[in-house]
This record gives structure tokens, sequence and C-alpha cells, in this order.
């Protein structure tokens, strides 16, 4: 099953949001897709409910780790739950570069989703600088460890993992081939000797990082590739439907 998330990131009125979501409700999606939509924070709801009796799912793109309390202006797992939210994006970039997040907090993050059935799509990926002085495995594998600090071996499964390399993301110049099999592989390789290599089972890796409706298929090529999560590409209905049904 392949995997593709539209991330809107903080884009779109309550009528665009809407309008979208009817038209990918009328569309015909190929077999083996699942596909997410993560909107912002205040039409989850509408859009929850437009979904229902659907096989799409809705994602939050962040949330706070703690159940309620006196956090002003953060999201709870339980109001994610509440009004049908599936899945939450823990860890992108954009948290990280911008909202100064750690991999302590994220590590928290992916621990409370987890704990309340929510499925966390936990995004790691390097900076230009640090793949430029052959750094791109140490920082992987940082963001892996620490990430993953507070998670079980049983708990591995729960998790999709998306690597997005930050050069990537919005700029129009996505991995190679050759980029991405390698870090996926290695990142599988990791896990599986990790925490799964008693039950063989496997997790799901998505590419993030300017995916497009021209690029998708052959990203999908990749080996280790299981998904697509899509930020700019999935703002129009066009071309995230050639994304959807590469
Ligand atoms: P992009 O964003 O597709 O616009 O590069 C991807 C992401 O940040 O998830």
């Amino acid at each position: 099953m392949a995997v593709i998330v539209a991330n809107w990131k903080m884009n779109k009125v309550l009528s665009e949001a809407i309008e979208f979501t009817k038209a990918l409700k009328s569309m015909s999606i190929k077999n083996g897709r699942k596909v997410i939509i993560a909107p912002p924070f205040v039409y989850l709801n509408q859009i929850v409910n437009e979904l229902k009796g659907t096989e799409i799912s809705v994602s939050a793109q962040n949330m706070f780790y703690e159940d309620k309390g006196a956090y002003t202006g953060e999201i709870s797992p339980l109001q994610l739950i509440d009004i049908g939210v599936e899945y939450v994006i823990i860890g992108h970039s954009e948290r990280r570069n911008i909202f100064k997040e750690d991999d302590e907090l994220i590590s928290k993050k992916l621990k409370s989703a987890i704990s309340h059935n929510l499925t966390p799509i936990f995004c790691i990926g390097e900076k230009i600088e640090e793949r430029r002085s052959g750094k791109t495995f140490e920082i992987i594998k940082k963001q892996l460890t620490d990430g993953l600090k507070l998670i079980n071996a049983d708990e591995i499964y729960k998790i999709i993992f998306a690597y997005e390399p930050v050069w990537a993301i919005g700029t129009g110049v996505n991995a190679t081939p050759e980029q991405a099999g390698e870090v996926h592989q290695w990142i599988k390789a990791y896990l599986e000797k990790k925490y799964l290599n008693l039950t063989g089972e496997s997790v799901k890796i998505l590419y993030g990082g300017s995916v497009t409706a021209e690029n998708a298929k052959s990203l999908m090529s990749i080996d280790g590739v299981d998904g697509l999560l899509v930020g700019g590409a999935s703002l129009k209905i066009d071309s995230f439907e050639k994304i959807i049904n590469f």
C-alpha cells in the first residue's frame, strides 16, 4: 500500500479547504493507495466530517504531548482523536528549525501519539551543509536514536517514517533516486537491526521534498520508498491527483 500524504502547512482558507476535499472525495483513486490529508488545525473537524464514509484519512500537522492543561495555543492528542483525526505529523523540519523543536520534545510527542492510537508520521532529514560535509547518516542516526528514545520495540511498527532532506523541501530540487534510495535503505536496515529482527516485520518510510506530479512515479519506484509526503504539489487538486494515481 503506497501512503500519499498531503501536508498543506499554513495554506488555504476554509472555502478552499472544503472545495479541495469535495474534489478529492469524488476522485477515482487507484487501488493500493492510502491517502491522508493534513490540513491546518482549524479545518480538521470540518474535513474529518466531509470525509466520513471514505477511505481517506486526516492528519494533524503537529500536537503537544500532554492531554490537557495550561498550554496556551497548543492542541492535545485527546482533542485530535476526539474529532476523528487518525494521524499526526511529528518532527517536521519546519517545526524543528523555525519553532526550535528538539529530539527530546519530539520523542515525547511520538510516545504520546502512539499511546492515544494516533499514528505518527515521524520526519527526519539532513540539512544541505550536513550532506555536503558527509554527515547525512550521522544526523539521521541521531534523529532516530534520540527521537525514538521513549519508544519500545513493539511500538516501532505504529510509526510511519518520512525521510525529508531539508534541502529538498520547497526548493524544487528533489533527492535523486540514488540519494533517496541510499537513505531509505539505510534507515530500514538500522531499524530492522535495532528493533525488528525478531519478527521480520517492516516499517513504512515515505519520501518528502519537492515531490511533483512529474517525479512521483520515479520516486515511488525507488527500493525502500513506501510513499510520499507532499507539500507544495498537494495544494492543487490536479497535481495531487496525478501524484496519488502515479
Ligand atoms: P514540498 O514540502 O513538497 O513543498 O517540498 C514537503 C514537506 O515539507 O513535507
